[in-house]
Order: structure tokens, then sequence, then C-alpha cells
């Protein structure tokens, strides 16, 4: 690796930093919004915000204190997508942090003799848990994109992990549905419950050695995740729980900036999430779908049949040919173009739902509201749509003692078998199959929606229900609705098998459903409302930033005035998406005190693990 520059030429920078400033005087909204699922993780952000930080330092603090106050949405010992956008340049970015599947994994780790499924093997305890790829992208952001050291970033997270947060309705929901899972593991027990029990509205949920782990990340960068006291400590934990993590898994990790996924909607530009996620390709495949359709002229029931029928192919393509592209190709460029979504809206008919079965075939959905999203504008106009997640609520169940570090189950998102559901009721074939060192194929659909006149970043959590979601949020945007109408907006799903529609209540009147099963669909009322969403909206026109939080949650928006520092800290080099030139990691804020001195042989400014080369 290159040497690191730690230090650019001030004048340079002064230059850059007039010369972009004055380009994009009118790309500047003034302001900062956050939206995040939970109120000290908005509040998080705005600490680092006020402090000095970008939105790429806000992402970290505001990702490292969901991961430690929403354990059952996203973690560090989880992964995500970070989608970006660098004002200076306007470029978009996409930081693949998904987790890997050990190198000792196989396509026959969770099958009995007879090639069963073995229910709940892929789903709780160690063996379920791939490589975390969250700590790995805290550092990336802080090193390439952020302006202030990750030791003031993470200096929330790491504060609220030995202090404690207290227990709200959501967490006890979540951990309800897990009781018996992480009463199993004595370490989680004993971080997530009280006693063994559920604990009480209000009690404090305090991780002291998730703190440590956190405060190690913070001063020593990805060694002090992927390697030493830490690394040993998170792989004996691991094996003696039956799992196959290996010092080798932790070493080889490696964060992944790829191309997002971009496509038009009319006047629309989509930016979303490549593979490993099928978020931007199943989007983009329903959004070409409808438009070849008025749907401003159709009435409401219209309009949710071809929406539906919509989901219906661009769902039964995901199953086929989605997988992670380091180890399959997946056909990005048709499955996005104009041509297939003529070709496979060929047969819809507007009085008649197409029966799934006479679609090529391939599989049914259970659903929880885990994983997490959060989006954020900065003054500058910098970007994040931030998807993460530890796959099932409380991930595996299981913390290797003495971490802190909750492990994810995102082994569960291969096929374990073809065309066996795995915990949304998704299939897939072998695009999908585990492999070692393979990132399961995701759901999360981190999106910019950019418009002459408006700009949107939006997300959700909800597995597999992630993309007709955003699908919904798109076409409010189009519709010219705000924020609140987006992440508000009753719901319904389809994901091709089973061949239903999954509801709210609110989505549908007796009528219309009536009406829509006159014509061949079917219908299953969901047992509760679902979705996160986090949504912002920029009206350029007017500059104008309204932000909302999903009501079906307890999160929050912000929206407050801050100043412009047009790229005073930022790179006049950016990385590229095939490697790493310089780091643009530039401590250059004063130390709060004495605790946040940048310590940068620490950061590993030489070479840096955890960063792709
Ligand atoms: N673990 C949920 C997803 O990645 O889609």
């Amino acid at each position: 690796m290159s040497k690191r520059a730690c230090v650019r030429p001030v004048m340079g920078l002064v230059l850059a930093l007039l010369v972009c400033g004055a380009a994009s005087a009118a790309r500047e909204p003034g302001k900062t919004a956050i939206a995040s699922a939970h109120p000290l993780a908005t509040a998080a952000g705005r600490e680092i915000i006020e402090a000095g930080g970008n939105a790429f330092d806000a992402a970290v603090a505001v990702a490292a204190a969901l991961a430690v106050v929403e354990p059952y949405s996203s973690g560090i010992g989880g992964g995500g997508f970070y989608l970006l956008h660098r004002a200076i340049g306007e470029e978009d970015l996409f930081i693949d942090a998904r987790e890997r599947a050990p190198l000792a994994a196989h396509e026959k780790l969770y099958l009995d003799d007879q090639g069963e499924v073995i229910p709940g093997k892929s789903m709780n305890g160690a063996l379920a848990a791939a490589i975390p790829g969250a700590p790995a992208a805290l550092v990336h952001l802080a090193l390439y994109y952020g302006r202030i050291p990750l030791d003031r970033s993470l200096a929330p997270a790491i504060r609220l992990a030995r202090d404690g947060f207290p227990v709200t309705e959501r967490y006890l929901e979540m951990a309800t549905f897990r009781q018996r899972e992480l009463a199993a593991d004595p370490a989680t027990g004993e971080i997530f419950l009280d006693n063994g029990e559920l604990p009480a509205l209000g009690h404090l949920i305090r991780q002291r050695d998730l703190a440590d782990t956190l405060t190690r990340l913070a001063r020593q960068g990805t060694a002090g995740f992927y390697s030493g006291e830490i690394a040993d400590e998170l792989i004996a934990g691991v094996r003696a729980g039956g799992g196959i993590w290996t010092a080798e898994d932790l070493e080889q990790y490696r964060i992944v900036e790829r191309n997002p996924i971009v496509g038009r909607y009319r006047d629309m530009q989509i930016v979303s999430a490549p593979p490993p996620s099928s978020g931007g390709i199943v989007l983009l495949e329903a959004l070409n779908i409808l438009e070849g359709y008025s749907l401003a002229e159709l009435d409401a029931l219209d309009r949710s049949h071809l929406v539906v029928e919509a989901m219906r192919r661009a769902y039964r393509d995901r199953a086929e040919y989605l997988g992670d592209p380091d180890f399959v190709d997946v056909p990005v460029a048709r499955l996005t173009g104009k041509q297939h979504a003529r070709e496979v809206a060929a047969d819809i008919d507007l009085a008649k739902a197409t029966p799934s079965s006479s679609l090529k075939p391939i599989a049914s959905p259970k659903q929880g509201d885990h994983t997490t999203h959060f989006s954020i504008l900065d003054g500058e106009g910098n970007r994040v749509s931030a998807t993460l997640s530890v796959n099932y609520p409380f991930g595996a169940c299981y913390t290797p003692a003495g971490s802190g570090v909750l492990l994810n189950n995102e082994m569960d998102d291969f096929s374990s078998r073809p065309m066996t559901p795995n915990a949304y009721g998704l299939v897939g074939v072998d695009a999908n199959a585990i492999a070692p060192g393979k990132r399961p194929l995701s759901s999360m659909t981190p999106t910019f929606l950019v418009t002459p006149d408006r700009v949107g970043i939006l997300g959700t959590p909800g597995g597999s229900r992630i993309i007709s979601m955003v699908l919904l949020g798109v076409l409010e945007f189009a519709d010219g609705k705000t924020p609140e109408a987006w992440v508000s907006r009753p719901r319904f799903h389809h994901q091709y098998l089973p061949d239903e529609i999954l509801f709210e209540p609110a989505a549908f009147d007796d009528a219309a459903r009536k009406a829509l099963e006159a014509r061949g669909h079917a219908f299953k009322l969901s047992t509760r409302d679902y979705g996160n969403m986090q949504a912002i909206l920029w009206d350029l026109a007017s500059n104008a930033v309204s932000a909302a939080a999903d009501p079906r949650g307890e999160g929050t928006s912000e929206v407050w005035a801050t100043p412009v520092m047009m790229g005073a800290e930022l790179p006049d080099e950016a990385p590229t998406n095939d490697g790493f030139g310089e780091s643009t990691y530039q401590p250059t804020l004063p130390a709060e005190d004495g605790s946040f001195v940048p310590d940068l042989e620490a950061f590993g400014n030489e070479a840096v693990p955890g960063v792709e080369e």
C-alpha cells in the first residue's frame, strides 16, 4: 500500500475549497438533516456534526450508536451497506461492508445426512455467524471520507455502551421475540436480559465489554478488531460455540467499494445498492416495468394492481439471478435495462393477476423489523443512505465471551439448499449458494433519488420487504409528496412466491380488496405494521430540507442550520473503485479534551488493515 498522506498542503486545499465552493454554491443546503431509528443515534450524529464533522463522520457516529442501542437491528458483529454522495465532485459511492462466509463454510453446512436443512442451524449460535464487516466500515468511513478522527466520532457510542441506554417498548418487543435464544447463550443473556428475564422498561442495558472493543477500534483502526487480542477472543468464543471462524477469516476481511446501481424513472435518477444486494436491481426492474404505464392517470386499483405485477416479476428475477458478484456473473445491465422490463411486462393483464406459477418457477415470507436504516444530509450537500444489519432480531443471539460483540446470523441469507425458503421465505438457486468467503445476497436498499429540483434519501429495514417498501417510497417521491408521506404510507408487498399480497390494514379497504380479488389477487393481512423508513428531502429550488422517521418505529429526525465548511479537510484526490490511493483521513480538529488527540500511527496511516487494495 502506498504511504498514506496525513497532511495536505494547506494552500492546495484552500484553492480546492474556493473552486469547489464557487462551483457548487447553489447546491449547498446549509442545513443538516439526520433521520435514524433511535433518538440516541440521531443525537450522536448531531453531536458529531456540531463538533465539526461532516455527513460521513456523522454516519460513523449514528451507525456505532445504533449498534449499541438497537442490538436487535445492527451491530459491530454485523455488516451493511453505505451509499455515499460526496458534494465535492458530485460523486456517488457504495461501500459494501457485507459479512462474508467463513473460509471453512461449504454448501452443506446447514444440511443433515439426508440433505435436509437443519432448522435453526443457520439462525442461532456461533455457526450462523458470518465474518462482520461493520467495524471495517466505520474505520473506512473515517479514514477516507470523514473529517475528524475515528476516536471522536465513536465517542458517543462508547459512552452509550459504557453508561447504558434505557430499555424501550421496541427493545422489549424484540427481546420477547428472541427471549429463548438470548437466554440460551449465557454471555448474551447476561447483557440483554435481566437475570434471565425480560428487563423492565427503563432498565439500563450496559455493555462494558462492547465499550472496550469499540475503544480498541477507535484507537487502533481495523487492527483493533480483526487481529490481536480481540480477534483471538472472538475466534475462541466462536469455536467454543461450535462455529468455524479462523484468524485468516478475520485478517482477510475487506471492505469493497462498488459502483452503485444507477438508472432512470421518468425525470428521476435512482442511485441504489448493487450486488451483493438485490435491492437496486429489483427496484429498478420494477420501476422500469411501471414506466410503461401512465400511473398518474390510473385509478388507485389499477395502480396497485400494476405495482404488484411489477414486484412479482422483479422478485422472481432476484431468486434466479442474484448473488455475490465476486462469485457469480450477475447480468446487471440486462436486468436493469428497459428492454428486459418490456419483455417481462408483456404478459401483464390490467384486468387479471398473473399467477406466479405461470412465470418461470421458483418460493414464502416470514418477517421482522430488525436491520436498521439512517439517512443524513449535511450542510455541504454530502449525503449518506445506510442500511445495516445483524439479520434476524439480535442476530445469532451469540456473544463470544468477553468481547461484547453480538454476532450476526447473516449466513441464513444464503440459500442453504436450492429453492428452500430462508427466514424471509426467499428462495434462490446456485447464484446464492454458500461458498467460502462469499457474501450472502441481501435485500438492503439504501437509495438516493435525484430530479432537476429535488434530492431524496431513503431506505428501511424489513428483510425481503425492504425493496417493495423503497419502491412505494420512490413512487410517493415521484408524486411530489413529503418525506412524512413516504415513511407513513400504508404498505403492501408481493415477492413472487408465495403468490399473495401481504398488506398492512390501511393499505386496502374492503372494496379495494374485493375488486383486486376479482382480478385474481390473493391477500394476506400482515400480523403487524412493518418497516422503519428514514427519509430526507432536499428541495433544490427553495433550498428547504425536511426529514421524517417512520411513525411505526421510535426513531427521530432533526433538521438544523449548519455552517458550510466546504471540504476544508476533504482530500484533493478521491479513492477509486478499483483500489485506493492516498488516505483522505485528516484529523484536523483540535481535540476537545485530552482523550481525543488523534493517534495517526495507531490508525495505521502506513497500511490500513481492512481496506481493499
Ligand atoms: N439480512 C437482511 C438482508 O440483508 O436483506
